[in-house]
């Protein structure tokens, strides 16, 4: 009998946590409705919400009913892609066009110029008052921005099963004790509980250290294009990387260079290489999101890696001519940096900048040193990376 009574709170602390779990639940799925929907009212001059939500449903294919081609999202989209889409973003349409006047936008769509664009924009048959709306939505989402990002509903869904399937097996352990083998309850509470853990860490470390870290770039730069295809140097670009410590991310002036006369590109059209032109003649910097960034605490120079010791850009940054997307390919941790040093051996005997280490140089030659790595250099000394 007493047992049960101690069922009661048990029930009651059950019911709770999954009412915590619920609300949150909604709470965070209508956070990104509101967000989502872009339903703050009277944003657009003179349209009402029913015209944004019409003008979005043709943009995502959804009206008219009997339409034939493509939808206008399945090459304009709107979230960021794994693999680079060439096609403009639809944001990045909606800031270029919020701008501009219903007769510009629908000259862009509907006449098409340029390879690309006529490939792509053939044969559109869109009546005006269809246009007009897809424009109102646009606008509206140049001003609203995209909507935020929340976890997919299976991944809740998953999460709060786990916690049912925990929340079970702690009851069968303590309270109900109805099944014999206590190892079964107890593996399905450990395996539970450890998947939700590495459910909440992998959220986490999303948050945190950078590897693999690809950001949405302003223009949509590739270094396979430029590195790899047109084998351009890495040094023409990133010109300060032998002589200082920041290898610097080139002024759009130098990439006028070339694209004053290259206008279209075979995969992106007009539309990426019409941003530098527009960047350069307002004056109007791009801001590229930054990926390597190391803390405010670690030194680190380009010049004594890429100038003195005659590293491959390669060796850190991977096989950047393969990569339409930039993405950094180590942790950066003190790990990585002590571990080179330990394996890479200094050119010693014709570089200048040991001149100075006559005794060091003898007593690698009498093997009274065994190798004259980066670490036996000095390299890592706690004081030479950290201030
Ligand atoms: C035509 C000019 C150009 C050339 C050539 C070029 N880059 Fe870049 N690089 C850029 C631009 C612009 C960015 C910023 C946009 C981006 O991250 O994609 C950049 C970014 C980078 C970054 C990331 C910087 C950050 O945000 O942390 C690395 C690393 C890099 N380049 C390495 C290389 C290497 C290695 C090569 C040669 C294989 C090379 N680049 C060739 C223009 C160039
Ligand atoms: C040394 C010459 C040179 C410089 C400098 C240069 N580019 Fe390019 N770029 C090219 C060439 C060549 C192409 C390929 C054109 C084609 O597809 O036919 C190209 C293509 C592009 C494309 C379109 C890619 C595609 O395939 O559609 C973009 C976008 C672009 N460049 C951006 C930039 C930016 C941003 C900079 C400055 C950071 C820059 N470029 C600097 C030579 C250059
Ligand atoms: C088959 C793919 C495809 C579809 C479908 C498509 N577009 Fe495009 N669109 C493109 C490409 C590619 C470009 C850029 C071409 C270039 O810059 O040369 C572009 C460019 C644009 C531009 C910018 C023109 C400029 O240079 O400023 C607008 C605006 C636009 N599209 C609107 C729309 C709308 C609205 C729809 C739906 C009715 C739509 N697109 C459907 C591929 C597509
Ligand atoms: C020994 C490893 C190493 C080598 C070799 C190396 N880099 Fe870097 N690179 C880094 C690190 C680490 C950072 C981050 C620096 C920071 O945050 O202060 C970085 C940052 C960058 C950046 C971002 C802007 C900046 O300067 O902070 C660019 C661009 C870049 N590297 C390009 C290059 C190019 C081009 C080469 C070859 C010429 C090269 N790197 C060689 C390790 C390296
Ligand atoms: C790919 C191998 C490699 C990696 C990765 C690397 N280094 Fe180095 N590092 C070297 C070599 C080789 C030298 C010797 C340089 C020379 O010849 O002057 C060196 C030298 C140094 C020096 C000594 C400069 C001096 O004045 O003696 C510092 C500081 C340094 N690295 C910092 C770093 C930091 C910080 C990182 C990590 C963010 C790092 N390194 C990652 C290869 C590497
Ligand atoms: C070759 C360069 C290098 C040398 C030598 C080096 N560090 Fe670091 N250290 C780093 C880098 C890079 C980081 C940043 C790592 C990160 O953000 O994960 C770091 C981070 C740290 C941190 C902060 C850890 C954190 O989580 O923020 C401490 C403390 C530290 N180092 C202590 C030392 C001590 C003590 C020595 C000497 C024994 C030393 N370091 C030598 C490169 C170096």
């Amino acid at each position: 009998m007493r047992r049960y009574f101690l069922v009661f709170p048990f029930l009651f602390r059950f019911s709770f946590i999954l009412l915590i779990i619920l609300t949150l639940h909604f709470a965070t799925g209508k956070f990104a409705f509101a967000s989502g929907n872009n339903s703050q009212p009277g944003l657009v001059n003179g349209h009402s919400n029913e015209d944004i939500k019409r003008g979005q449903r043709f943009f995502m294919g959804l009206l008219p009913f009997d339409r034939k081609g493509e939808s206008c999202v399945s090459c304009h989209n709107l979230k960021p892609a794994d693999t680079l889409n060439w096609n403009p973003s639809a944001i990045a349409i909606a800031e270029k066009y919020i701008e501009k006047d219903f007769a510009e936008f629908q000259a862009a769509v509907m006449q098409p110029s340029g390879k690309k664009m006529e490939a792509s924009h053939q044969n559109f048959e869109i009546p005006e008052e269809d246009l007009k709306l897809v424009k109102v939505y646009l606008d509206n989402l140049a001003m609203t921005g995209l909507p935020a990002e929340k976890p997919s509903i299976n991944n809740i869904l998953l999460f709060i099963f786990l916690g049912l399937l925990i929340t079970w097996a702690l009851a069968e352990l303590i309270f109900f004790r109805k099944i014999k083998h206590k190892i079964i309850p107890t593996i399905i509470f450990v395996a539970a509980f450890g998947f939700q853990v590495k459910m909440i860490v992998t959220e986490a470390t999303k948050l945190g250290r950078s590897q693999g870290y690809a950001p949405d770039q302003p223009i949509k730069f590739s270094h396979k294009v430029h590195a790899g295809d047109n084998k351009i140097d890495c040094l023409y670009c990133h010109h300060t990387a032998e002589q200082s410590k920041s290898a610097g991310i080139p002024a759009m002036n130098l990439c006028m260079n070339c694209h004053v006369l290259i206008r279209e590109g075979t995969n992106s059209g007009k539309f990426e290489i019409a941003k530098i032109v527009n960047a350069v003649e307002h004056k109007t910097p791009i801001e590229w999101m930054r990926l390597h960034n190391l803390p405010d605490h670690v030194f680190f120079s380009h010049a004594v890696h890429v100038g003195s010791a005659k590293l491959d850009c390669q060796k850190c940054h991977g096989p950047v001519e393969e990569m339409d997307i930039m993405k950094q390919q180590n942790d950066l941790s003190m790990g990585w940096c002590i571990n080179c040093h330990r394996e890479t051996q200094v050119d010693f005997a014709n570089n200048p900048y040991f001149e100075s280490y006559a005794q060091m140089h003898e007593d690698f030659k009498s093997g009274k040193r065994a190798k004259p790595t980066a670490e036996e250099m000095g390299a890592n000394d706690c004081m030479k990376c950290h201030y």
